[in-house]
């Protein structure tokens, strides 16, 4: 198996493969049935910046193909504090594991450590540049959130909004829907903090419709709404990121003012949940088109698609199913 470090190494091929392989894995997600089809397999979690998500759906997938987990989590608890290199830490650990999943603050830190890996590395969010198992999964949650309407991941009008700047998910999401056809993506954020040139390249490259703007309006009236957190961690300090607070925020009002009835709320969460942030106001939380936690519980489904993909087990899966006893 080879590393996953970006979505550029897929094509429309690939990503239909993975979205349909993830949507195989969700009578094992929903522990209807077993399939231990990486039993004895080693997973290695390195994640040196906080997580919830990523980390625990990663070593749940993981667990939930048979697999063993083994997690670092900090810098400070690993020998890169005492200035080992990614490189020898990847020589050293990928004799350790069958599979590594790493999160780290530093662009392209994951990318360097694979260099010194001998097992498939799976790149869990570097720095702001990229978070390809997250835009999978959006992907996925996308795909399936739309299917009741008849629509498929083509002819959409998609609103991406918050710090698009520091965000790497939608780094990730655009490269992704930069694959698909004649779409509408409304960039929604502060100046300061817009999508980098480079993405929106990407997605004009691609013949899409692209509108850059800093103001929530008419524009809310679309299929799907990715809003994003301020990434504080990125800023200088936290009154640096709190300028920019309040310039985005979705509420039951916003929603009821600007969105169509089916418009589907996405974020790749944390939701930032201190009353000066209020990004995504939990008066949403009551509406069935709030996505989240459904997206969120995809991030299983598509982490084992990716394990057993990269592992070469995809095509055995029923070969390994058992039945659940309790
Ligand atoms: N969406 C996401 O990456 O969440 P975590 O930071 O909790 O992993």
């Amino acid at each position: 198996g080879s590393h996953i470090l970006s979505v550029s190494q897929f094509d429309r091929d690939a990503i239909s493969r993975i979205l349909e392989v993830s949507a195989r894995m969700a009578p094992y997600a929903a522990r209807k049935k077993r399939c231990h089809v990486l039993d004895g397999a080693i997973l290695n979690n390195l994640f040196f910046e906080p997580s919830t998500r990523t980390r625990v759906s990663f070593g749940t997938a993981f667990n939930l193909l048979g697999g063993y987990v083994r997690e670092t989590v900090g810098e400070e608890n690993s020998s890169l504090s005492k200035g080992e290199s990614l490189f020898d830490t990847a020589q050293v650990l990928s004799g350790y594991s069958d599979v590594i999943a790493m999160r780290h603050p530093k662009i392209l830190s994951v990318e360097e450590f694979s260099k010194g890996s001998t097992v498939p590395v799976i790149n869990g969010g570097d720095g702001a540049n990229e978070h390809p198992t997250q835009a999978l999964l959006d992907l996925f949650t996308i795909e399936s959130e739309m299917a009741p309407f008849g629509k498929g991941l083509d002819d959409l009008n998609i609103v991406l909004m918050g710090d698009l700047k520091h965000g790497r998910t939608v780094h990730s999401l655009s490269k992704l829907l930069s694959l698909y056809n004649n779409l509408k993506i409304t960039l929604v954020s502060p100046k300061a903090l817009q999508m980098p040139d480079n993405v929106v390249s990407i997605l004009s490259n691609a013949g899409h419709r692209v509108e850059i703007t800093d103001e929530l309006g008419a524009n809310l009236a679309c299929d799907v709404i990715y809003q994003t957190r301020i990434q504080q961690e990125r800023f200088a300090d936290k009154a640096e990121a709190d300028l920019y607070r309040g310039h985005f925020s979705l509420n039951k009002q916003v929603y009821q003012k600007y969105c169509k009835e089916n418009t589907v709320i996405m974020h790749p969460l944390p939701r930032d949940s201190r009353p000066e942030a209020n990004e995504l106001d939990v008066d949403l939380d009551d509406m069935h088109n709030l996505a989240i936690f459904r997206q969120a519980q995809n991030g299983v489904l598509v982490r084992m698609a990716l394990f057993a993909l990269t592992l070469g087990v995809e095509d055995k899966l029923s070969e390994f199913e058992q039945p659940v006893h309790w």
